[in-house]
């Protein structure tokens, strides 16, 4: 059997600060709530935890501050196994993520960046061995684009991109993700912002469209719909298991995690994009990000 790949993820590490209400509330509006409770989240931390949890081997390149939040931010990524050697401490406030979770278990998040703002080219540097030494690096959108930038470059192995939130980064450096992971939504805001002509919604449209934009691979999660992976081969639907959604905070992430986790065993894309599913559905039976996620001792939904 080929040994397994490491993975260093590039990102985000934030303090989640959740409260619960029955409904959304329209602007101007004040509704009364539950909850107010600070977990650990960051969606690069997020995958990082999915992914060790599941076994894989994962380093944290990353910044948190030197406020109360740190700690809470930190709970999981340390609890995991993940390598938080690479993890700097910043004077200044942790990433901080407003959340409210609804009664149907949707989310709305507000992120201010905090620590993770220093995540920039000449941070990531100083990392450039380990980046170097990675068989996946994992990207997401929450870092400054030039750290994103140099995190690409310096990368040797398969790069993974998580484009969310969909942030202005340089196209040279997106079109290697392999896969890019995207929702419907971030699929359209991708060809956007490689100025390709948008016409239509449609999953299947989006897919064939950042093909031809230079995409090797491309996954787009479609929530309680599966995802669809496309390749060389053509369109793959992947089913999701069907599930009572708690909380769908951070399941987005369950599912990047646990794909990266497959592809560092060795996994096709198929195969690993199957098992994220069920990973990303199982996130959505619990409350919060990194504590909703399974370990490989936990039985996932068929
Ligand atoms: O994807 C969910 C995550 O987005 C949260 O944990 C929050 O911190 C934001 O980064």
């Amino acid at each position: 059997m080929a040994e397994k790949q490491s993975i260093v993820v590039v990102g985000s590490i934030n303090a989640d600060l959740t409260t619960h209400v029955q409904r959304h509330p329209n602007p101007g509006e004040t509704l009364l709530g539950s909850g107010g409770t600070v977990s650990a989240g960051g969606k690069g931390a997020n995958q990082a935890v999915a992914a060790a949890q599941l076994g894989a081997n994962v380093s944290m390149v990353g910044a948190i501050g030197n406020d109360a939040m740190a700690k809470d931010a930190m709970v999981h990524l340390e609890k995991s196994g993940v390598d938080t050697d690479p993890v700097a401490t910043i004077d200044g406030p942790t990433g901080l993520a407003v959340i409210t979770v609804s009664a149907d278990g949707e989310n709305t998040i507000i992120v201010v960046p905090g620590a993770n703002a220093q995540v920039d080219a000449g941070f990531v540097e100083k990392h450039a061995e380990l980046i170097k030494s990675a068989g996946i690096v994992l990207l997401q959108g929450e870092i400054p684009a030039s750290g994103f930038a140099r995190a690409v470059d310096l990368a040797q192995g398969r790069v993974v991109v998580n484009l969310a939130p969909v942030v202005e980064v340089g196209h040279e450096q997106l079109l290697k993700a392999n896969p890019l992971v995207v929702n419907e939504h971030e699929g359209a805001l991708v060809l956007e912002l490689l100025g390709a002509p948008l016409q239509s919604g449609d999953p299947q449209y989006l897919l064939k469209a950042l093909l031809e934009q230079g995409f090797n691979t491309v996954v787009m999660t479609l929530g309680a719909k599966g995802a669809l992976v496309a390749d060389a081969q053509g369109l793959t639907e992947i089913p999701t298991p069907t599930i009572h959604a708690v909380d769908t905070t951070g399941s987005g992430d369950g599912f990047v995690g646990a794909l990266v986790a497959k592809l560092a065993d060795g996994a096709d894309l198929v195969a690993a994009s199957k098992f994220a599913a069920r990973v990303g559905a199982f996130a959505a039976t619990r409350a919060g990000a990194q504590a909703s996620y399974p370990t490989l001792d936990d039985e996932l939904p068929s």
